[in-house]
């Protein structure tokens, strides 16, 4: 049975008086999830006081980013490295954003998995088609190119060690979610390419699915076979919102 998970990604948004209170709300409302995992990816800079609230808590933190390299001369980067010093389980790799916006290529995203592993992370691996590819028929070779060059870098075993979150680009901030089925089959295509590689390593590794999920979607998601738990956007800033999207995660396994 695979523990389902939950994550936050706040994205370029909050003030640190904003993310404090988020937290806090979160915190409050947050029963005792032993059955999911919860986390919340805030900007870099709020990472430290996020961590301080959350700590002795079930609350983890991630990052949203790291760098492809490790130390030197890269203004602006931040490692993976220093995410773990400060208190950070999970980052975020290759979310589409950083592919489309920030020039990251599959080798970029490879690297950077590479380097969390290392740094004791669980990378999130973000994969997932636009709407053109979609309608292209090439959504499976897409995520197929996506997840491969990562397996060409790490190899099949440190699969297990990381989460995959399945995010179609035509689904993330427009409203427009991937219906159950949908997100179902391309969770399976997921697990089936990994499963070509080492059976045990498909079964075991969990797959988020992300793009406008709500309160009011969630459920029926997380009820499919091959999605466990949700990468959350927009809804993640309204703490009860996120609540009950971590509570649909737990009844999920009922
Ligand atoms: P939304 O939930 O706002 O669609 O964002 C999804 C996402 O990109 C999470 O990483």
């Amino acid at each position: 049975m695979r523990k389902p998970i939950v994550l936050g990604n706040w994205k370029l948004n909050g003030t640190a008086a904003a993310s404090d209170a988020l937290v806090a709300s979160i915190l409050s409302g947050m029963p005792a999830l032993d059955v999911v995992d919860v986390g919340v990816c805030p900007p870099h800079v709020f990472i430290p006081q996020t961590v301080h609230q959350a700590a002795h808590t079930t609350l983890a933190v991630g990052g949203q980013n790291c760098s492809e390299f490790t130390t030197g001369a890269y203004t602006g980067e931040v490692s993976a490295e220093m995410l773990r010093e400060v208190g950070c389980r999970y980052v975020l790799v290759g979310h589409s954003e950083r592919r489309a916006l920030f020039g990251e290529t599959n080798e970029t995203v490879a690297r950077k998995t590479h380097l969390a592993l290392k740094s004791g992370l669980t990378p999130v691996l973000c994969v997932g088609e636009t709407l053109e590819e979609r309608e292209a028929g090439q959504m499976n070779a897409v995520v197929e190119g996506q997840i491969q060059a990562v397996l060409n870098e790490i190899g099949i075993a440190q699969f297990e060690r990381l989460v995959i979150a399945y995010e179609p680009i035509w689904a993330i901030g427009t409203g427009l979610t991937a219906s159950p089925a949908q997100a179902q089959a391309m969770h399976a295509m997921i697990r089936g390419v990994l499963s070509t590689q080492n059976p045990a390593v498909a079964r075991a590794v969990r797959i988020q699915y992300g793009g406008s999920v709500k309160a009011d979607n969630a459920a029926e998601l997380f009820a499919e076979p091959d999605i466990d738990g949700g990468l959350i956007g927009g809804a993640s800033l309204k703490a009860e919102d996120f609540l009950i999207i971590c509570r649909a995660a737990a009844d999920s396994l009922r």
